[in-house]
């Protein structure tokens, strides 16, 4: 169905002109750069993109020195989103699908955001820029910069007990919320937007941004799933480049694509003791273990210790100094996976390795303020840690889940975890097969001219 030409209906962008803005009317690309100076703008909606203003991906790479491996380790920024994170971008399409789909209605819905924070903050941000209530459910446990962005943009906050590990809490809270039609629960973990924003933009946008770099393919791409949304950039980049792996990285304290496991842990916006509904775990290689402390000591080094720990690595002064605010804790988990998983592979100069920062350091003073009373730091030990976080990990920490019974154990979790929440068997069953995956993907080109019809009605507004 498409959306009446209400005037209270905002558009947004296709999933085709957030991989490329440029595709954009004149007008509306004009008022999007404009909108940059007023984040509560909502023509920001049309900058939801992983480019910047010249029109690159925006992304990193990190020197050699500080990996220690010799593929080229290209980390995409999701920092400079609207709300400072990529999660605004799994937010928005569930949204506008639901809008488009005629189950979301202005002036009557109000947005459900079931999340461990970036999600729940991309739900208040797109839902106010365009005009919706939001309610953002999370763990109580989580970062305090994280709560203070929802109430900022007008979001109402329901917590529940714990922290990141303990997501089925969310969940289960949303049938609640569920019992008023009036509620419309934009539901990461389970619902195919997630998929297509990831699977169209952040993959094609990752094939884009190796292709200076080593043989421009892609060897590797690495990314520890909290919803799997971003995972399902691999999928589009190994239809590009089959040779590409994809490792999925968690927390060493709740392994549970590694081996069922379960367990807190300090890795905020990951590893949520599930195989979520939408994870297509047919086209995940490999599973790596972190410790969650080699992230959060990570962090520290490149935000703190800069000048300490350049001349220990052989590195000019001032070199770290365009990664400084890029980075939060998965990010550092996202790049150790990268650099263990380089390094286990053998991957050499032409090789390109993807991985992602999701959000920047904005959100974690607070980690890093209870990291110095937990674990200070003595300047005597820096080359230590150092070697600790960027050096350490080993092959036992690597798990090949390519053999047909480890997709039968995570097929077999993820289908524990859905059945629960109403999920039927057939449909669990059919997403055993990639058809699955790649008739969801298929349906972003319909989804677009649905949009931009109903953004045609919107007549002079767009
Ligand atoms: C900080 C952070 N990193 C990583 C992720 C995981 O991304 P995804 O949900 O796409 O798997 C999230 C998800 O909310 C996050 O907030």
């Amino acid at each position: 169905m498409t959306p009446s030409p209400n005037p209270t209906f905002v558009p947004g962008p296709t999933y085709a002109e957030m991989l490329d803005p440029a595709i954009l009317p004149a007008a509306m690309r004009g008022k999007a750069a404009a909108a940059q100076r007023d984040e509560l703008d909502p023509a920001n909606l049309f900058n939801i993109t992983w480019r910047g203003p010249d029109h690159a991906i925006r992304h990193v790479v990190l020197p050699e020195e500080l990996t220690g491996v010799k593929a080229n380790i290209v980390v995409m920024v999701g920092h400079y989103f609207p709300s400072g994170s990529h999660k605004v971008g799994p937010a928005y399409s569930t949204l506008m699908e639901g809008e488009l789909a005629g189950e979301i209605e202005p002036g009557k819905s109000t947005t459900i955001g079931p999340s461990t924070g970036n999600f729940g903050i991309g739900v208040a941000y797109v839902s106010r820029l365009k005009g919706y209530p939001a309610i953002v459910i999370m763990p109580e446990g989580m970062s305090a910069e994280r709560y203070e962005r929802i109430r900022h943009y007008g979001g109402q906050l329901d917590l529940t007990p714990g922290s990141e590990s303990d997501v089925i809490l969310v969940l289960e809270r949303t049938l609640e919320y569920r019992k008023d039609p009036r509620n419309k629960v934009l539901a990461q973990f389970e619902l195919l937007p997630n998929y297509r924003f990831h699977r169209y933009v952040t993959g094609r946008s990752a094939i884009e941004a190796v292709k200076p770099y080593g043989n421009g393919r892609v060897a590797l791409f690495a990314a520890a799933p909290g919803s799997a949304g971003t995972l399902a950039a691999g999928d589009e980049i190994k239809f590009a480049f089959p040779e590409c792996r994809v490792a999925a990285l968690e927390p060493k304290e709740c392994s549970t694509l590694f081996n069922n496991g379960f367990g807190s842990h300090r890795i905020e916006g990951i590893g949520d003791k599930m195989v979520t509904l939408i994870h297509n775990v047919l086209t995940t290689d490999y599973v790596v273990r972190i410790h969650d402390d080699d992230c959060v000591l990570g962090l520290e080094l490149l935000e703190r210790r800069q000048h300490g720990i350049e001349p220990f690595l052989g590195l000019e002064a001032g070199s770290l100094r365009p990664l400084q605010g890029l980075f939060g804790v998965s990010g550092i988990c996202n790049v150790l996976g990268a650099i263990r998983m380089a390094r286990f592979l053998q991957l050499g100069p032409a090789d390109n390795v993807v991985t992602i920062a999701t959000d920047g350091f904005d959100r974690y003073p607070s980690v890093l303020a209870d990291l110095e009373r937990r674990r200070p730091l003595r300047v005597s030990e820096l080359d230590k840690r150092i070697e600790e976080v960027f050096r350490g990990g080993s092959a036992a920490e690597i798990l090949d889940v390519r053999p047909r019974e480890e997709k039968e154990r995570l097929f077999g979790y993820k289908q524990e975890v859905w059945t629960n929440f109403g999920y039927s068997l057939p449909y669990l069953e059919a997403m055993k097969f990639q058809a699955f995956w790649d008739d969801e993907f298929n349906k972003v080109g319909q989804i677009d001219a649905q949009l931009l019809k109903a953004r045609a009605s919107l007549k002079g507004k767009v």
